[in-house]
């Protein structure tokens, strides 16, 4: 790396990522690591600062996390924040104690320090305060910043070693001047420049996959994605034709999908792009199959029979290319932490079995989504890859309740395209996390000139959410609706009623099956 940056240790805090937020908003790159990487490690990728995180855990535990201890001997400054602090404490030889009551939420701190990390800063300060321990006797060498009426040593340091510790999360929105603390901590202890953009992750990743590929081939399963859409581009900045995509047509894309893709990163980009139209193939294995969890496998494995003899037929490779963003990477870190840390990790490529034969390159490994977003329009994709919605890997036949044949495909596909143009046309289109059509597995009444007709019923489903986890029904216009509403019932033959889903979840899902 030649550019500075910091290292967040994570220990697992649901706010180690907030913190990872925060200091690339001031425009200085870091990365999140295992809270176990080694001193060596990091010695040689030479960060400027180290940062270790909260966690769930408590260092009076047995086997709780620990960091490699060496790092605090490495001449690198390291802030320490709630467990991050405590594990400073006891590895350097301080008193780590149970607090008479867990603490929890705002606290008004009184600064015994204001140079260094709260140089500026006013002599009081709102915080947020989230833990059980607390440090009752510092190491030696460490100063009191810091305290309340309940926690002795709020914030403690040693400025000859340029080690800091905070009881309080500085990352959180609720402690107003966390952001002017990590300043301090990135820019005069650590000394970071703070001149890091997308354009630099641009440069340091083209270079790096450069050399990492050499003469070799990579591939990379292009699904329309946001995700792998921007991986692809990223990798065909940094090696052009040694880049080989295939996508794979499951006959079960949205109206114009293969097409787009084809045109974008066949044509526009001039990738070397294999399209495996296996509509046929897929329909068939669907044929008969009303239960959701039979069309995902059934959808699952057949992606890998696809993907896997289209990517022989174009040739051999060295290397697999993914679009895998950190929250994928690293769900959680269990409590009780040290040798027995469970990391979950998952594979976000559709379902490819882990036993291939191939090293992974994973180029947005250390992204947010919003990153991602913001990366991919500076390699020159267009919004409508960028904001793209979430589209779920068995694609419509999880949106079409019943049996998924190919007129059915063909009626969603076309309900589908209108609700898409519609919601669109929204100002605040970008804070819908999805929006789509469902087709019922009902035929209803309706009348057309002198006669009655039975024919489908399209619900239509648009959520908020922040993760998919849980989301509300979003507030679509009633012009909207409409709009939707008169459009398929009109323009699409085979719908002659629409309704509009108004659950949220849980208790519901957000797609139907
Ligand atoms: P639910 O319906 O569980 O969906 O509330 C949560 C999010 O996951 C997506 N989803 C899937 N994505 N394969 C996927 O790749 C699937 O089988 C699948 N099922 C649901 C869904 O679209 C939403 O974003």
């Amino acid at each position: 790396m030649t550019h500075d940056w910091i290292a967040i240790l994570d220990f697992g805090s649901q706010y180690s990522q907030l913190i990872a937020r925060r200091i690339r908003e001031q425009h200085v790159y870091c990365e999140l690591l295992r809270f176990d990487t080694a001193a060596a490690e990091l010695a040689s990728r030479k960060p400027r600062g180290i940062v270790l995180s909260g966690g769930p855990a408590s260092v009076l535990e047995d086997g709780s996390p620990a960091c490699d201890s060496a790092l605090f001997e490495m001449g690198i400054p390291v802030l320490g924040i709630c467990y991050g602090m405590q594990l400073m404490a006891k590895t350097l030889g301080g008193v780590v104690e149970p607090g008479d009551s867990r603490e929890f939420g705002g606290a008004e701190i009184g600064l015994e320090d204001a140079s260094s990390i709260f140089k500026t800063l006013p002599s009081a300060l709102h915080v947020w305060m989230s833990h059980g321990d607390q440090v009752a006797q510092m190491p030696a060498g460490f100063e009191k910043l810091a305290s309340t009426g309940t926690c002795p040593v709020a914030a403690m340091g040693s400025r000859e070693k340029n080690l800091f510790g905070l009881q309080f999360h500085p990352e959180v929105v609720h402690t107003p001047c966390g952001k002017d603390i990590l300043r301090n901590f990135i820019f005069d202890i650590c000394g970071c420049a703070g001149d890091w953009d997308m354009a630099h992750f641009i440069t340091e990743n083209v270079n790096a996959i450069r050399k990492r590929v050499g003469s070799d081939h990579v591939l990379l399963g292009l699904s329309g994605g946001v995700d792998s859409s921007v991986a692809a581009a990223l990798i065909h900045r940094a090696i052009g034709k040694q880049l080989h995509c295939v996508f794979v047509n499951n006959g079960v894309l949205r109206h114009g999908e293969a097409n787009q893709v084809r045109d974008l990163f066949g044509d526009a980009f001039g990738m070397d792009l294999h399209v495996a139209d296996a509509s046929d193939l897929f329909l068939d294995r669907l044929k008969g199959i009303t239960d959701p969890e039979q069309k995902r496998k059934i959808i699952g494995n057949t992606f890998i029979d696809v993907f896997s003899k289209e990517a022989k037929e174009v040739g051999e490779f060295k290397f697999l290319a993914q679009g895998t963003l950190y929250p994928d990477v690293i769900e959680s870190i269990s409590p009780i932490g040290g040798p027995s840390a469970t990391i979950k990790s998952h594979h976000n490529v559709g379902g490819l079995p882990d036993d291939l034969n191939f090293e992974l390159i994973e180029p947005l490994r250390e992204l947010f989504k919003d990153e991602v977003r913001e990366l991919g329009r500076e390699l020159g994709l267009p919004d409508y890859v960028v904001d793209r919605q979430p589209f779920p890997g068995p694609g419509l036949a999880v949106r079409i309740l019943g049996e998924v044949n190919a007129e059915n495909v063909r009626l969603l596909q076309q309900a589908d395209l209108r609700v898409q143009e519609e919601v669109r046309k929204l100002p605040n289109y970008k804070d819908i996390w999805q929006s789509f059509a469902v087709l019922l597995p009902i035929q209803s009444v309706g009348v057309m000139g002198d006669g009655r007709t039975y024919e489908n019923v399209v619900a239509i489903r648009a959520v908020q959410s922040l993760d998919g986890m849980t989301a509300d029904w979003f507030h679509l216009p009633y012009e909207t609706l409409e709009a939707i509403s008169s459009r398929i019932i009109n323009e699409v033959r085979g719908i002659n009623r629409v309704v509009f889903d108004i659950s949220s979840k849980p208790p519901s899902t957000i797609e139907w099956e």
